[in-house]
């Protein structure tokens, strides 16, 4: 499909190369995490080689993914600080759910449902990590008990199947609101998206208030 002749910047190739490493982190910690979880599902340890080598990678994926998941933090977490306008947003969900926006007051750069989005992960990724380290055996294995290890493995499961839903929704919402994969693949959008979703953002924008030029035309 052609570039369209006036775009808005909204993700940089560092914020999107970034994006992606932590989405195949994740999708790799979901596959080799759901192989361990239930004998059902065991077979997708073949994907990472069988069982010992799926044990083994899975909490490297995971120091990856904190890793990755700390530069979305150090990126974003300014435009996903709790505002009040959300609040109206959340009022106005119902006219969210059937695609009403007419209805919807005007959201920023990112709605209340991107903010939850982003302030979960924040929550469940360091908790996936710590209670990962406490039943990474072969290295941790010796520092705590047993009925320690248990409970880390519980909160390790409970956190990665929230994390797992927050997840569903993410995709489904990207893939929802058309032309947002395109946002985070090539890293524009196009004015109407803006006025669409993002309409105050779209007025800051156009007023300067973000300091350097995101919207640009093409020569
Ligand atoms: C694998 C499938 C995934 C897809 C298709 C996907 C898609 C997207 C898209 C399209 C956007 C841009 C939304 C917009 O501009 O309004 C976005 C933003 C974002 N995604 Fe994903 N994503 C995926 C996985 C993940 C995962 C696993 C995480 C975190 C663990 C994540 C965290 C984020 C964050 C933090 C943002 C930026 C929103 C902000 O400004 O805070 N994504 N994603």
């Amino acid at each position: 499909m052609t570039r369209p002749k006036t775009v808005i910047i909204r993700y940089t190739a560092v914020n999107r190369i970034n994006h992606w490493i932590t989405a195949i982190c994740f999708v790799l910690l979901v596959l080799s995490g759901l192989s361990m979880f239930h004998p059902m599902l065991f077979f997708l340890s073949g994907l990472f080689g069988g069982g010992q080598r799926t044990r083994a990678v899975h909490p490297w994926i995971g120091v990856l993914l904190l890793i990755s998941y700390l530069g979305l933090i150090i990126q974003f977490w300014r435009e996903n600080l709790v505002h009040k306008d959300d609040i109206a947003w959340m009022k106005s969900i119902k006219y969210v759910a059937i695609n009403d926006e007419e209805h919807v007051p005007p959201v920023g750069r990112n709605n209340a449902g991107q903010k939850m989005v982003f302030w979960s992960m924040t929550l469940l990724i360091p908790v996936l990590f710590f209670s990962g380290l406490v039943i990474w055996e072969v290295y941790f294995g010796a520092a705590t008990s047993i009925p320690v290890q248990r409970v880390a493995v519980l909160i390790h499961s409970l956190a990665a199947i929230a994390a797992i839903i927050i997840w569903v929704i993410h995709v489904y919402a990207a893939i929802w609101i058309r032309d947002s994969v395109r946002g985070m693949t090539q890293g524009y959008v196009t004015p109407g998206w803006a006025w669409r979703h993002h309409r105050k953002w779209l007025k800051e924008l156009a007023a300067g208030e973000h300091g350097k030029p995101t919207i640009r035309n093409r020569p």
